[in-house]
């Protein structure tokens, strides 16, 4: 079917076929039969799929990265699709528009992707409140990215930021099973400067602090971080009982690409997603797990197919997640390489 549908949604424009995968997918979402009906098409999750972490039993390892669903619309449909486990958003206390069009590209070439949209959300209270609705009939865990609102700018006093993400943490936290703080993002302004360890330190200590539920808390970091800057966030994880990290999100670099260059080029700038950001999504996952022996680590990036699972989970991952590979290999992606890490 995906063989039929992919020329033509990959005949629009990025942003296009998004929004018309999500239309369509808009059936499944708000009609039981039509998701009990694709469960069955799909098959049951495997039983030896199964993964428990951060105290939540997951039917599959395999999950839907976040940026996909930032408004909460399809989470029933998307788990009805086959992944073992979502996350939403990023949402951002403030409501906010994507940047300028054009702001998503694709390059076939590398079955990659580089977006700059920035975070657009209709805000984090709203969309928590759209989740609490559908959230019961879901059936897999469920978690929300919360990101810094544009507007908020990052200044030596850090309260305004502190309060920004507290009250996306406030909105999200009780109808999540875990929440990811997401300060990787190379679309919004400084925001890559929360994963120092000062700064990093402050935001973490003070959401920890608000997390009176013990919500799992786990924080996104960058593929572009360098080992020593990885090995200062795990410090600030470690120290304020983080639940883990989910590495990782997409990178500034554009090594290592077939797409030409002057096609690169005239994208511009973004975080670029898919299968060229495997070998260092892994190699951080990789640090990340020989930094924090016992936390929950989600690997992301790059992940098209079983080995790339496999390997993520070889180099200590608990858990992956996909994105690009939903976009390149069709709606039932994350079942498919479910099964294909089953296969010896
Ligand atoms: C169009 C697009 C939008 C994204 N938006 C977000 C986002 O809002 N929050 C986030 O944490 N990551 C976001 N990401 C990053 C993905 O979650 C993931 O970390 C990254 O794409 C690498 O995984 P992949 O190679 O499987 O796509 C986005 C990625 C893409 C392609």
């Amino acid at each position: 079917m995906y063989a039929l549908a992919k020329p033509l949604l990959f005949g629009l424009d990025p942003e296009t076929a998004h929004a018309l995968a999500m239309a369509s997918l808009g059936a499944v979402e708000h009609v039981a039969p039509v998701r009990a009906l694709l469960r069955a098409l799909r098959g049951a999750h495997d039983p030896r799929s199964k993964v428990r972490a951060m105290g939540l039993d997951f039917p599959s390892p395999v999950g839907l990265a976040g940026g996909f669903d930032k408004n909460a619309r399809r989470p029933r449909a998307l788990a009805a699709l086959g992944f073992g486990f979502l996350e939403l958003g990023t949402v951002t206390a403030l409501a906010q528009e994507p940047n300028p069009r054009p702001n998503l590209f694709r390059l076939p070439a590398d079955r990659a992707l580089v977006n700059r949209l920035g975070f657009p959300n209709e805000g984090a209270e709203r969309v928590a409140a759209r989740f609490a609705k559908a959230r019961a009939a879901v059936g897999v865990p469920v978690g929300f990215s919360i990101g810094k609102s544009r507007a908020v700018a990052l200044a030596e006093d850090l309260s305004p930021v502190l309060a920004d993400y507290t009250r996306s943490f406030e909105a999200v936290a009780p109808v999540s099973d875990f929440v990811v703080v997401n300060v990787s993002s190379p679309n919004t302004k400084d925001l890559r400067a929360l994963q120092g360890a000062a700064l990093a330190g402050a935001l973490l200590g003070e959401l920890a602090r608000k997390n009176a539920k013990k919500k799992p808390l786990l924080v996104k970091i960058a593929p572009d971080l360098d080992d020593a800057e990885i090995d200062a966030i795990c410090g600030v994880v470690s120290e304020h009982g983080l639940a883990g990290v989910v590495a990782t999100n997409t990178t500034i670099r554009r090594d290592g690409l077939s797409t030409p260059r002057d096609a690169v080029e005239t994208i511009g700038a973004g975080g670029l997603s898919g299968p060229p950001l495997f070998p260092r999504a892994l190699a951080v996952v990789r640090r990340v797990r020989a930094a924090l022996p016992k936390a929950t680590v989600i690997g992301v990036g790059g992940i098209e197919r079983g080995e790339h699972a496999r390997a993520m989970l070889d180099a200590g991952a608990d858990l992956v997640q996909i994105y690009t590979a939903f976009v390149y290999r069709g709606p039932f992606a994350a079942r498919k390489i479910a099964t294909e890490l089953l296969q010896p």
